[in-house]
């Protein structure tokens, strides 16, 4: 079958290609063959692909990438839980082996704390960008028919669905009633962080280096939500100071989602009393900052300000994201197939170049006019072979 590699990825002069490799095969009763329809691409693929992250499985050196899949299943094991014909896509962490890590021996790989933990496309375990996949039916979530056209949207909207679900949990501490958001950035993760702020009820104001004719903003406005371009000095923390205390109202929540890191500081000092910040974002770089210390200790501790950091997501946030994508679709129809602005094949991946996706890509290994009848064919199969 077809996969994308990147090749070499030990040796440090990592190349990408589209290779032959050998189709997997279950090796028992829990395990599951998925065919994969499409794969979308986000920073994380873009790191890897530009060779600054990214760690091959063990003993080899070639990693086969793509996280955020969707797929149907072609082979179940009889353990699975899963049948022929489901849809399916794949929670992407998988569980470190140190007895020592109480969140993986209790099924929180999302907060491994050894940070021995393996993501599928990502660390030390091949991805989904390839014909087919094998998996543990434990670690796949089905995805119900009526999303198969947003179903490779699941896994990024996983991430908002965490961190949503973290601010939660620590705003039990008191009571809180948010009314509005700061989303920064307005990449995939930002759009979809902003559309839920709005599905949440929240008021949602993004700020973002995009213009203010742009996509991104098109999207945000037609959410309900406001945009802001940061303008020609984008790079200063300051001028997002500035806007969010023209707001004139407090901001109960701030999702940081650009991994700008001095925006994230930055963020502290505009925050309402009680309110959350949450990184989402990172970047790959090494920035020394100067920050006005006292000032914002004195506001995080007297006005009990929380920041908090989330990574990866768990099977219930997969789940929560299912039901929310199909809210976004239902109550904003095309909307999230707007935020999908390049599709491509398995061929146009060694050549892409990521500056010109203006804002998601996602990689057809079946080609999209297909899946309806794939499906359906696939069900078919299952129907015939219950009665
Ligand atoms: C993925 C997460 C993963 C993180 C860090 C993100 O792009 O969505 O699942 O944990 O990268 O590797
Ligand atoms: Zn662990």
């Amino acid at each position: 079958m077809k996969a994308i590699r990147v090749k070499q990825l030990r040796q440090g002069n990592p190349t990408i290609q589209l290779e032959d490799v050998k189709n997997p095969m279950i090796s028992g009763p829990q395990e599951v063959i998925v065919k994969v329809l499409a794969v979308g691409l986000d920073g994380t693929d873009k790191e890897i692909l530009q060779e600054k992250y990214g760690v091959p499985p063990e003993g080899e050196d070639d990693l086969t990438t793509g996280h955020e899949s969707l797929g149907v299943v072609t082979e179940a094991g009889a353990e699975s839980g899963f049948q022929l014909g489901d849809l399916v896509t794949a929670i992407v962490r998988r569980p470190c082996r140190n007895q020592s890590c109480v969140n993986c021996r209790n099924g929180h790989s999302d907060f491994c704390q050894t940070g021995e933990f393996v993501e599928r496309g990502i660390k030390g375990a091949h991805g989904f960008l390839s014909e087919f996949y094998k998996e543990e039916g434990r670690y796949l979530v089905q995805v119900p028919k009526e999303l198969l056209k947003h179903g490779v949207l699941v896994e990024p909207q996983s991430i908002v669905e965490k961190v949503w679900d973290q601010v939660l949990r620590v705003q039990q501490r008191l009571i809180w009633e948010p009314r509005t958001a700061l989303i920064l950035g307005s990449g995939p993760l930002g759009l979809l962080a902003a559309m839920t702020c709005r599905l949440l009820g929240l008021e949602a104001y993004v700020w973002s280096k995009s213009p203010q004719d742009s996509l991104q903003a098109q999207l945000v406005k037609d959410s309900g939500g406001v945009f802001k371009e940061a303008g020609a000095d984008s790079s200063s923390a300051a001028t997002m100071t500035a806007y969010a205390e023209g707001l004139g109202k407090p901001i109960d929540l701030i999702l940081e989602c650009t991994g700008y890191s001095p925006l994230a500081f930055e963020a502290m000092s505009v925050l309402a009393p009680n309110g959350v910040l949450a990184l989402l974002g990172v970047t790959p770089a090494d920035r020394k900052l100067e920050i006005s210390s006292d000032m914002l200790n004195q506001s995080m501790v007297l006005e009990n300000k929380c920041v908090i950091g989330s990574v990866n997501a768990s099977r219930k946030d997969f789940e929560t994201a299912i039901y929310r994508l199909q809210q976004m679709e239902k109550q904003f129809p095309g909307w999230l197939d707007r935020l999908v602005t390049n599709r491509m094949t398995l061929e146009d991946v060694p050549k892409l170049d990521f500056n010109n996706i203006p804002i998601k890509a996602v990689v057809d290994i079946v080609p999209v006019e297909q899946w309806n009848d794939l499906v359906k064919q696939m069900n078919e199969v299952v129907y015939s072979f219950s009665v």
